[in-house]
């Protein structure tokens, strides 16, 4: 880092002393003193205290307008009246009944309503759980073992599914340390968009199945188009190939029966975690009831995928989600979410604009992607996509200076920024995304100021 950029990281450092503080004590309890790699920061992460509707309150009292939004969960945003009331009354009549439970059937049954693939439904604990759960399904309805996935599309930390999933996207042990090379052989990454690509895989590779998140990896960072899935589709079909959509972030957000509703495209199986759990932990995989019948007992496959698991559709997570999912069902609140994060890309369009800051805003739904060292056209309307979508020059890996000081800076000006990108919630209000284009302008000033931009 440049010793001009440490005025940023001075001015973070004075206003976040007690985080450091806890820093300190969090680094001899965990490696890097986090739980989760994409809080991880230099010189040390913001420790937050407590969260209401769009904001959050670090541990000295400042005040951060929030676009992770629990990592994607949140889209009603922190502590929805409905839900956090549905998890009170559920505490005191019990958090685990080592038993079935009415609200676990109530909290299926509404996604067997809102997504349109759900025949059959079983929860899981994490998104993570649900998508390793689906290639094991696959795997046992085909009897064939090869998967295939998209570039740069992530679907959790199993072994399985995370190679490929960050640039530069080999599939080897040298990128993905700790997976072995049996599991490795078993994965065939294509490009995103390429359909060609896609049929020669299914052709050569007779895949049990494909799997993708269907806005786009890393949440719509590379866009996927309703095109693109719909052909997906008709491939699958022909080739006999389970069509899995990883909905874990588009799910219940892109429209309240996920991004298969909003496209009119149907997988097989669907992944779903986030939302879905109201903002406790919860996943699920739902889909075919002849594919998720190899979960069942005596089942039609002959053979039973064993599926354990202390905390499925626990009575807690139920509660969140059917209030959630309640709040969600008719579009309207999803729509507030999807509106506030099409002003705020505009806005900020206006702003790099003004400012001639080599950077563009883009994105879907109600999700938000900034790409700096951008020098192509400006954005004429919100459909706008940067580099015409090609994954290459969208999903790389920027200089980690400028990924720090603008992480600080952004955050000393009062806004918490998912890395790059950021999610709205319903409740994002026009002052938030008026005090946001504020402290981005702040840091745009900053960042010139200290020669980073
Ligand atoms: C598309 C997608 N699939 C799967 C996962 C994994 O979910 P979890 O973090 O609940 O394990 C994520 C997490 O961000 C995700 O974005």
């Amino acid at each position: 880092m440049s010793a001009k950029a440490s005025g940023i990281e001075s001015a973070y450092r004075t206003k976040f002393g007690e985080s450091a503080r806890l820093f300190e004590r969090g680094r001899s309890v965990f490696p890097n003193g986090v739980t989760h790699d994409a809080r991880y920061l230099q010189p040390f992460p913001v420790y937050v205290q407590d969260a209401s509707r769009s904001r959050k309150t670090t541990v000295e009292g400042h005040s951060l307008i929030d676009y992770w939004v629990g990592h994607g969960a949140l889209i009603l945003g922190h502590g929805h009246p409905d839900v956090v009331a549905a998890v009170q009354r559920q505490m005191v009549r019990g958090t685990h009944f080592s038993a079935c439970h009415e609200l676990e059937i109530e909290w299926g049954e509404r996604v067997q309503r809102l997504v349109p693939s759900a025949e059959r439904v079983r929860f899981t604990s994490s998104g993570t759980e649900a998508t390793l759960m689906a290639l094991r399904i696959a795997r046992l309805v085909t009897g064939r073992t090869k998967v295939v996935k998209f570039i740069g599309h992530f679907h959790g930390w199993h072994d399985l599914l995370v190679p490929a999933a960050y640039a530069p996207y080999t599939i080897d042990d040298w990128s993905m340390p700790g997976v072995t090379p049996g599991v490795l052989s078993d994965l065939v990454a294509v490009p995103p968009n390429d359909l060609q690509a896609v049929e020669q895989a299914f052709r050569e590779q007779q895949p049990a199945c494909c799997i993708l998140e269907p806005t786009g990896g890393h949440w719509g960072l590379v866009p996927v188009q309703g095109e693109f899935l719909r052909g997906l589709r008709d491939l699958c079909s022909k080739y006999g190939v389970i069509l899995i959509f990883d909905e874990v972030i588009s799910g219940f957000r892109v429209a309240a029966g996920g991004a298969q509703a909003h496209y009119d495209v149907k997988p097989d199986m669907t992944t779903l975690a986030k939302i879905l759990a109201g903002g406790l932990p919860g996943g699920a995989v739902c889909g075919r009831a002849d594919l998720l019948d190899a979960i069942a007992f005596g089942n039609r496959h002959g053979k039973k995928m064993k599926h354990p698991g202390t905390f499925n559709g626990n009575p807690l997570s139920a509660a969140a989600g059917c209030a959630a999912l309640d709040a969600l069902a008719d579009g309207v609140a999803g729509g507030l979410a999807i509106e506030a994060a099409r002003q705020l890309r505009q806005r900020l369009n206006e702003l790099f604009a003004q400012k001639s800051t080599p950077w563009v805003a883009y994105g879907e739904f109600s999700m938000i992607h900034i790409l700096p060292n951008y020098n192509g056209p400006r954005p004429t309307d919100d459909e706008f996509i940067p580099h015409g979508g090609k994954y290459e020059l969208l999903d790389v890996e920027q200089s980690a200076a400028l990924k720090h000081a603008f992480r600080t800076a952004l955050i000393t000006n009062g806004v918490d920024w998912f890395g790059w990108s950021g999610m709205t919630s319903a409740v994002h209000s026009d002052n938030d995304i008026n005090e946001t284009v504020n402290a981005f302008g702040r840091t745009i000033d900053q960042l010139v100021g200290d020669g980073l931009v």
